[in-house]
């Protein structure tokens, strides 16, 4: 018997992964995606840019911008083409090389390692956790962000703007925004239609959950080229250098192994690719940054946050090969990018 689920992208049942699709309401809002988009996303490794035929939508294989977390192969998907929301949710992925299968959870498409576990838990470190609670991401957007302003955080506004501007080399390509939270940045640049597909992507389940949850109240950004996925940083579900842009808006101070996930986020990123990020800065007293009382010091006043200082996330970069490193600095606010060499 075919899974049946329920499609929260239209409040519908429909059967998943399964053809043809028997539900016409469905249908019908797809068709209308589809033809919204006909080309395939542009990921500057797995360019595909030309229309996609009938026939290709209604039986595709094809190879992927998402990639098996186990292995780093690229998934085969078995659904309708496109980095859009309907498309995902109606299509399966497998890897194939170890076969491992990846399905979409709700409106996000579940790309952990532990995706599909039964059995296994895993905890996080409390910075990576306490985004997973529903109270904490629907308050994210509704006043926790604002709080941001007074470390020196210009805003979402002003720091998207900044962000465009470091991205200009990447005008065209595929875009992950990383540890997105409730899509603050992932729906702004999805609507600036300044990218050829931008992936809204965090742990959070509940995140994610919001993150839909302000996708659909906005047409534009809801037909638009955008994917919601979980992942852990430290572990991304894309092949090596497939990436054109990566964004990490407030997210270095919660990872769990900033030296992983910056490490990560340069193995995906093309040669000539970005990475932009934003945080909290660790205080510094003089050049002391280094000794052990500091860094203990540091540590009780973090609130279990990983803040780096400044030459650590330059050094950080620079150790991951990343190149042309630059910074703008406004009290406890850093803005920096660098660039795949
Ligand atoms: C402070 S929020 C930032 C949200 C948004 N990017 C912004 O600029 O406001 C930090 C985000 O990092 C995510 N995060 C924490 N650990 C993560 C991990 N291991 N992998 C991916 N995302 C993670 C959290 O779920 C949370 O949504």
């Amino acid at each position: 018997m075919a899974s049946v689920s329920l499609c929260p992208l239209h409040h519908t049942i429909l059967p998943k992964h399964s053809f043809p699709c028997f539900n016409p309401q469905f249908q019908a809002c797809l068709s209308a995606f589809s033809s919204r988009s006909p080309f395939r996303i542009r990921a500057s490794s797995a360019v595909a840019t030309e229309p996609v035929t009938s026939t290709q939508q209604n039986n595709a294989f094809e190879f992927e911008v998402f990639a098996c977390p186990v292995c780093y192969e690229p998934l085969i998907r078995k659904g309708p083409p496109g980095l859009n929301l309907p498309a995902i949710y109606r299509s399966g992925f497998q890897c194939q090389r170890c076969n491992k299968k990846y399905s979409s959870r709700d409106i996000y498409l579940d790309l952990t390692v532990i995706a599909g576990t039964k059995e296994y838990t895993e905890f996080k470190p409390a910075r990576t956790e306490l985004f997973r609670s529903p109270l904490v991401s629907f308050l994210y957007e509704r006043g926790w962000r604002q709080n941001f302003n007074r470390s020196g955080f210009p805003g979402p506004d002003e720091e998207f703007k900044m962000a465009l501007e470091y991205f200009k080399p990447a005008e065209g390509g595929l875009l992950v925004d990383v540890s997105c939270g409730s899509g603050l940045f992932s729906r702004k640049f999805a609507e600036s239609g300044t990218y050829s597909g931008v992936i809204a992507l965090d742990f959070s389940e509940n995140m994610l959950r919001q993150c839909y949850d302000f996708i659909k109240k906005d047409d534009n950004i809801l037909n638009s080229n955008i994917a919601l996925v979980r992942a852990d940083v430290s572990r991304l579900p894309f092949s090596s250098g497939t990436v054109d842009a990566v964004h990490a808006g407030a997210a270095l101070h919660c990872w769990p192994s900033p030296s992983n996930a910056v490490a990560e986020i340069t193995r995906i990123l093309r040669s000539g690719g970005i990475f932009v990020g934003t945080t909290f800065l660790a205080p510094r007293f003089g050049d002391s940054f280094r000794s052990e009382i500091y860094r203990n010091l540091r540590q009780l006043a973090s609130n279990g946050y990983g803040y780096l200082t400044e030459k650590e996330i330059e050094d950080l970069c620079i150790s991951c090969g990343l190149i042309n490193y630059t910074s703008k600095v406004q009290q406890s606010f850093i803005m920096f990018s660098a660039q795949k060499a």
